[in-house]
């Protein structure tokens, strides 16, 4: 078994992990693991993890712990990649972050993007992913060129179900009611680092990567 560095990419629905983890990973080693991807994946397959999770996901509420951090054991179940590993949208409750605490190798350490709620609702509201490799676009702020995706030129964009405003004010309500808590969870062990979200989108990633550098070397 090989023990890479995990770091836990934390903020907001709409802070920006699932566009900073995937250009993270372009230009380091690490690899991204998103629990909403493997969650979107599994509805796709019609998987009974799926099914289970699929109204959940829409209502904006969390899938249990349990299955969700089976999801994670299943993937650190080999180890963690040398490279290291970018942890995105996990954990989300204490329970999720007691978990990790319990998984062998080298401590987590967390990075949170942070950027307040009104941007957040905005940004969510405008963000299409790419139907032929899921890059992630937004019509206010980065929409695709020509309508069609600069990396697989596929020309279908899709809105998340969970995307709509009601439920984005309801998964902003369970992030801070259940996930926000986690960063005093991280700040008290010394594991704690803040970036500002607000940023454009490469200022972020130039913020993220001295983060990294200066945590991981
Ligand atoms: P998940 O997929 O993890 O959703 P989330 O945390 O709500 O985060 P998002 O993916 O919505 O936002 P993001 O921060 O990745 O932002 P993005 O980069 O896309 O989870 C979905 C659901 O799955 C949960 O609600 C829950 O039901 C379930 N689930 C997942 N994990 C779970 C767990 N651990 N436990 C229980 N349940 C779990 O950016 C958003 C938009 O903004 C894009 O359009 C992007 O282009 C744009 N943008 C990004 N950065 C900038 C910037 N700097 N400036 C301008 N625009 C920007």
């Amino acid at each position: 078994m090989s023990y890479g560095t995990i770091i836990v990419l934390m903020g907001p629905p709409g802070a920006g992990k699932g566009t900073q983890a995937k250009r993270l990973a372009a230009g380091t080693g690490f690899v991204h693991v998103s629990t909403g991807d493997l969650l979107r994946e599994a509805v796709r397959n019609q998987t009974p993890l799926g099914q289970e999770s699929k109204a959940i996901m829409d209502r904006g509420e969390l899938v249990p712990d349990a299955l969700v951090s089976e999801l994670v054991a299943e993937k650190l179940a080999s180890g963690t990649p040398r490279g290291g590993i970018l942890l995105d949208g996990y954990p989300r409750t204490l329970a999720q972050a007691e978990f990790l605490e319990g998984i062998r190798g080298p401590r987590p350490m967390a990075i949170g993007i942070e950027v307040d709620e009104e941007e957040v609702v905005r940004r969510l509201s405008g963000r299409r992913t790419c139907a032929g490799c899921d890059k992630i676009y937004n019509v206010y702020f980065s929409p695709p060129p020509q309508g069609a995706c600069e990396e697989c030129g596929c020309g279908e964009m899709v809105q998340r179900d969970d995307d709509k405003e009601e439920v984005i004010r309801q998964r902003l309500k369970v992030y801070r009611n259940q996930t926000a808590p986690l960063i005093d969870f991280y700040r008290d062990l010394g594991r704690y680092v803040a970036v500002d979200g607000s940023k454009r989108i490469d200022a972020v990633t130039a913020e993220l990567e001295a983060a990294l550098q200066e945590r991981v070397g």
